[in-house]
């Protein structure tokens, strides 16, 4: 999609016709420099910060960029700062927000501005392709692969990423300090170690990934501060289920000799 196609369906009003009027101050700019903006637009009554943009683009500003896609908080394209903090603007009622307030939306900070609200995120695909890939090991005697519920049930938390870099973004190692972005994966790429490392399926060996998360994705960076568990949209628990458990697992491989020796002699990982 063009980033500056309209969609007028996605601000029809509401059954009744209520509609609400919302101060918008919206970053304008391109990475040569910006700033913010205001503008009063028309809404329905239940929209979301997203319909807002969708109104100002059909109806004053359709140079507007914004980027968007499934409107049902599944793509994790619409992801910006509004009031300062990261939020997917697809999901973010403008109910939610102060009435008395403009509605302040900003592109995400960390990442480079191509225009308006739309970064260049292309940080996260150059990582995701660094990434260890799963390696399922043989298929069982009767020709299927078999997982215990419990096993699951573990990882089926990580799978749910929808891949919106709201975590990233608000991630202090690399959002303050642009000079990180060389030595540290992110948090996000911390979820897909976990569910790696957790996978009874996989073969790749433990030690490697822990060597993997400790020299290439920079785990040791992350001071457990929780800021990307809790702007995750999809309620994942990054910080206690995936990144504390790949740095006791870092730990365990570096620092641990009994551990070492006993996987040694058993061949076990
Ligand atoms: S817990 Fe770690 S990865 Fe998450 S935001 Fe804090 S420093 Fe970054
Ligand atoms: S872990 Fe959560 S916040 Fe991070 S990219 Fe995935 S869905 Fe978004
Ligand atoms: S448009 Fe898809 S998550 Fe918001």
């Amino acid at each position: 999609m063009a980033l500056t196609e309209v969609k007028t369906d996605a601000v029809a009003a509401a059954p009744g016709g209520r509609t609400r009027t919302v101060h918008l101050r919206v970053w304008r700019g391109t990475a040569a420099g910006g700033e913010f903006r205001d503008y009063t637009v028309e809404v329905d009554e239940n929209a979301v910060v997203l319909d807002a943009l969708h109104r100002l683009q059909a109806t004053q500003a359709p140079d507007l960029a914004v980027r968007w896609n499934c409107k049902a908080g599944r793509c994790g394209s619409c992801s910006a700062e509004v009031n300062g903090r990261p939020r997917l603007t697809c999901m973010t009622r403008l109910s939610s927000l102060p009435p008395d307030r403009p509605v302040v939306v900003a592109p995400m900070k960390t990442f480079p501005v191509i225009k308006d609200l739309v970064p260049d995120v292309s940080f996260n695909y150059e990582v995701a392709k660094t990434m260890p890939v799963f390696r399922p090991g043989p298929k069982g005697p009767d020709g299927r692969y078999r997982m215990t519920q419990a096993e699951v049930s573990r990882i089926q938390e990580f799978h749910k990423c929808i891949e919106c870099w709201l975590c990233q973004n608000v991630c202090h190692v690399i959002r303050d300090h642009q000079e990180n972005l060389r030595h540290f994966a992110g948090p996000r790429f911390f979820v897909r170690l976990a569910a790696l490392d957790m996978h009874p399926l996989d073969t790749n060996p433990r030690e490697e990934l822990a060597r993997f998360a400790r020299d290439r994705a920079g785990v040791g960076f992350c001071n457990i501060t929780k800021c990307c568990t809790e702007v995750c949209p999809e309620d994942i628990h990054i910080t206690d289920n995936a990144i504390i458990p790949i740095k006791e697992r870092v730990v365990d491989e570096r620092y641990d000799p009994l551990l070492w020796l006993w996987r040694k002699v058993t061949g076990a990982r």
